[in-house]
This record gives C-alpha cells, sequence and structure tokens, in this order.
C-alpha cells in the first residue's frame, strides 16, 4: 500500500491548498492508498538557524514538531507541498518546513528521502501563470538538488477568496483523479 503525506503551507483551514491538496489525497485513498495530511498551520516548526548539526548527522537541535515529521516524511512514497502564492514565493510556514530539509544533506540521512517522488500544489489569485514561476524554480532546483523527482505541478491561477477552488470542479476532478493514479501507478 502506498503512503502519500501532504503538507498543506496556508494558514488558512478548508483554504484553497487544503482543498485541493485533500482532493489528491481523498482520489489516492480511494484507490487504496494511505493518506495523510499535516497542516503546518497547526504545528510549532521553527525556523532553521544553521547550526549544522543535523548536517553532521546528529538529531536537529530544535526540539519541535519538525522531529516528529522527519519519520512521517521517510515512511512516506510521495508528498505533496501545497502552498499558496505569498509575494511570488511561498508562505513563511512552508518555507520553514522546507529549510528543515537540511536535516537531508548528511549522505546518511539524504539516502531516506533520495528519490521519493513529489508534487507542488500551488493556488494564488493573479491570472498570469507567470506569477508563481520564481516560488517553481526554488522548489525545482530545491528538490533536484535532494534528489527527490518532481512528478507533478499542481498550478492554479485566479482564485483568491478563500474556498475560490470549490467553483472549479474540473480542477478538483482532475487532482481527485491525479490522486487515484498515484495510489495505482509507479510512473504518471
Ligand atoms: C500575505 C499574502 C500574500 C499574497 N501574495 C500573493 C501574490 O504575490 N500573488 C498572488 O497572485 N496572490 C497572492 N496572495 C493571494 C493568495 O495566493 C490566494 O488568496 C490563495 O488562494 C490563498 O490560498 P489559501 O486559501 O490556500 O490560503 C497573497 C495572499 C496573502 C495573504
Amino acid at each position: 500500500m502506498k503512503k502519500i503525506l501532504g503538507i498543506v503551507g496556508s494558514p488558512r483551514l478548508n483554504g484553497n491548498t487544503h482543498v485541493l491538496v485533500s482532493k489528491i489525497i481523498e482520489g489516492a485513498e480511494k484507490a487504496g492508498a494511505s493518506g495523510d495530511i499535516i497542516l503546518l498551520k497547526d504545528l510549532d516548526i521553527k525556523e532553521c538557524d544553521g547550526c549544522h548539526s543535523c548536517w553532521k548527522g546528529n538529531e536537529c537541535s530544535k526540539h519541535d514538531d519538525m522531529n516528529k515529521l522527519y519519520p512521517k516524511i521517510i515512511e512516506s512514497e510521495i508528498i505533496i507541498f501545497g502552498t499558496p502564492v505569498y509575494w511570488y514565493g511561498p508562505t513563511a510556514l512552508m518555507k520553514a518546513f522546507l529549510d528543515r530539509f537540511v536535516y537531508f544533506n548528511c549522505p546518511g540521512n539524504r539516502e531516506k528521502i533520495k528519490g521519493k517522488r513529489v508534487l507542488l500544489v500551488v493556488p494564488f489569485e493573479e491570472d498570469d501563470l507567470r506569477t508563481a514561476r520564481p516560488l517553481i524554480n526554488m522548489f525545482e532546483k530545491s528538490f533536484q538538488y535532494l534528489e527527490m523527482t518532481l512528478i507533478e505541478k499542481i498550478i492554479v491561477p485566479g482564485i483568491g477568496e478563500k474556498g475560490a477552488i470549490l467553483k472549479k470542479q474540473e480542477r478538483l476532478d482532475k487532482c481527485y483523479e491525479l490522486g487515484k493514479k498515484l495510489a495505482i501507478r509507479d510512473e504518471l
């Protein structure tokens, strides 16, 4: 059974990011996968202060909720990174979460995430797709560096209000179908 972890980096409960990530997980579960959604807003994840402890293979020196998340990340086959565009980048919640992936920099820990498949889910208000470009670049480079494989990007312009995504049924259906495929296929 495939394990799929959805990370929601929006501070809005039931916001657009949450809805999109949930649809993928819903589809995946329907097709037999085991899904889990993490709302970063509910966790205490401190910013990395660059102490380099984890780079040397030691436990992260921050004793916060990220230490509970590392095992979940490691045991998941597929990870969905969901964040709205905030000033042409991700939310601060998502950036703090990603920064803590330096834990996976030392050779011992890198093996634990190398080759994992990841998806990016990004809603935003402006209609211009280029709005998401800096954010996408940042994730593409980071995933490449971490040796994870970005298999799908769900980039949704033109949604600002909380719940605006609910009016885009076609998008939601696509996310649901995508989730089903993730559960049963090794390639998309
Ligand atoms: C602090 C902040 C910054 C934002 N910056 C942008 C932006 O640069 N471009 C854009 O298109 N939308 C921007 N937005 C709008 C959000 O991306 C949009 O409302 C999105 O649908 C929120 O997703 P959520 O419901 O998952 O929180 C911003 C919203 C906030 C609160």
